[in-house]
């Protein structure tokens, strides 16, 4: 199976993509194949709202950096996403990135993506309690469960001291990443 991250942090020592980093290293070993896409070195560009997509029953036809994406997001068993918070909220770039699923349900509402596919969610956040952002995080990712994801996970890093190698947080990233 494939399993698809997006990283959506800007950031080199970034806490949330070290931990979806150790979520896909599980689901490595556990045989399946990993494709890695980090937004920030992407040009993703925003929803048109053009109705190209419910017009067409078909991907987003805007010729960027998603283009690729679209055919991994088809052929997966399981997308990870992560984010730093930025002002109560995942980052501008991962909300440019969210609305342009509007093209995976058709005119009538019905879904494009085959079923069974399972969303995680990796969020990381200055703010020491891990449940201050909880409905913002619960909001993002509604809109892939909302297109029939179904919710394998949500890890938070609350606090600025970094994800370190073999802290409980690691294991249960791992873990969780193994049992895709
Ligand atoms: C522009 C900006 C806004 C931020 N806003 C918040 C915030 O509202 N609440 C919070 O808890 N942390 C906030 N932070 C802290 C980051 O969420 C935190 O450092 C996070 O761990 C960074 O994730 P990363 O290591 O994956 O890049 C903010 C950081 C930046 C740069």
């Amino acid at each position: 199976m494939k399993v698809v991250a997006v990283l959506g942090s800007p950031r080199a020592e970034s806490q949330s993509s070290t931990i979806a980093r150790e979520i896909l290293r599980g689901a490595k070993d556990a045989g399946n194949e990993t494709v890695v896409y980090e937004i920030g070195k992407m040009n993703v560009r925003g929803c048109e709202g053009c109705g190209y997509c419910k017009e067409h029953n078909s991907d987003c036809h805007i010729e960027d950096d998603l283009k690729k994406y679209w055919k991994d997001l088809h052929e997966c068993g399981a997308l990870v996403l992560s984010s730093p918070n930025y002002y109560a909220q995942v980052t501008g770039p991962m909300i440019t990135f969210m609305d342009r699923h509007y093209c995976l349900s058709d005119a009538q509402g019905g879904q494009r993506l085959a079923s069974g596919k399972k969303v995680v969610g990796v969020f990381s956040q200055g703010s020491s309690d891990a449940n201050a952002y909880m409905p913002q995080y619960r909001w993002y990712l509604k809109t892939f469960t909302d297109h029939g994801f179904t919710l394998a996970g949500t890890i938070v890093h609350a606090g600025e001291e970094p994800a370190a190698h073999g802290s409980r947080e690691m294991q249960e990233a791992y873990k969780l990443g193994k049992s895709l």
